[in-house]
């Protein structure tokens, strides 16, 4: 593994590793790494001559401040996560790793970015609304370590089920011939989905927040009984009374933003089982002990 911090020398590495006809895999990733990045890292190894994980909290595709602020920064134990990771793995395909770490100055040398992006209706629901600019910021550097890093495969997790209809979009307009690779989510044994924001949450609100996971579990089995907005309900209701079914300390409680259930390909909100042939992905964005909590389930 090389850590690079410069745009040139990741830009010399990638044009040696082309003339060599190496094929290069990129993920991107904001630091913070935990096994749901590992297991896109894996993947990208095993499929690639050359990984490129870029780490880089991206502050332009942050609508909140504060959060940019709070998002953890752990360089050092991620490299340490990544070089474990490759030590532990014996049939790797890749045979060099390159962890690229800049500074904002150097993705941004002339400043915050003017350019905007704009999708249509894959970010006009559930997360695009509530975030103004954020998909429009995470295409900016998308592309941008797309040029930087020319990858053959793009590994993306499916936590963030909508920034993977946001990136095929990109591609689509800019016409990159890149594969996108959507990776499954990683639980931790209780269910709960894996996300950097975990850290936050206190001991209590920890043990709190499978009932997420779970709560949607159980909306998949109702799916093959119930209409979709019974299901849609029955999740909301269900999370916003957690507490009052099973009494929390310091009143923690569920807040559900949204519950969708969208087509899993143009995210629109489906009425009816049968509304979709690319079958439907319910998306739930809900906040537990003031951190924003995301995670999807397939019907
Ligand atoms: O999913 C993330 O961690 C970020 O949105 C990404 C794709 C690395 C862009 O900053």
């Amino acid at each position: 593994m090389r850590q690079i911090a410069t745009t040139a020398e990741l830009q010399s590495a990638v044009a040696e590793a082309k003339a060599k006809g190496l094929e290069i895999g990129l993920v991107p990733t904001m630091g913070a790494l935990h096994e749901g990045h590992l297991s896109l890292i894996e993947r990208a190894l095993r499929e690639n001559d050359m990984v490129v994980v870029s780490l880089f909290v991206n502050p332009i595709q942050f609508n909140n401040k504060e959060d940019l602020e709070k998002y953890p920064r752990t360089i050092d134990a991620d490299l340490k996560l990544i070089a474990d990771k490759i030590s532990a793995m014996d049939d790797l395909r890749a045979t060099e790793l390159l962890a690229f770490t800049p500074s904002v100055d150097e993705m941004y040398p002339d400043g915050e970015p003017t350019e905007v992006y704009h999708f249509g209706p894959v970010e006009e629901v559930m997360e695009g609304p509530r975030r103004p600019g954020h998909f429009s910021g995470v295409a900016v550097v998308v592309r941008r370590l797309f040029d930087l890093a020319q990858p053959k495969r793009a590994y993306f997790g499916e936590k963030d089920y909508q920034q993977i209809a946001v990136i095929r979009a990109l591609l689509k307009q800019i016409q990159y011939p890149i594969e996108l690779v959507p990776c499954p989510i990683v639980r931790a044994d209780d269910g709960l989905a894996l996300s950097s924001r975990n850290m936050r949450l206190s001991p209590a609100a920890r043990a709190m927040a499978p009932a997420i996971n779970a709560t949607l579990e159980q909306a998949a089995e109702m799916a093959e009984y119930e209409d979709v907005d019974d299901v849609k309900e029955w999740v909301l209701d269900t999370l916003s009374s957690y507490h009052e079914v099973n009494p929390q300390p310091d009143g923690l409680k569920f807040e559900p933003e949204y519950f969708e259930i969208v087509d899993a390909i143009t995210l629109q909100p489906i009425e009816n089982w049968d509304d979709t042939d690319n079958g439907a992905v319910g998306c739930i964005a809900v906040w537990l002990d003031g951190v924003r909590l995301i995670d999807i389930v397939k019907f």
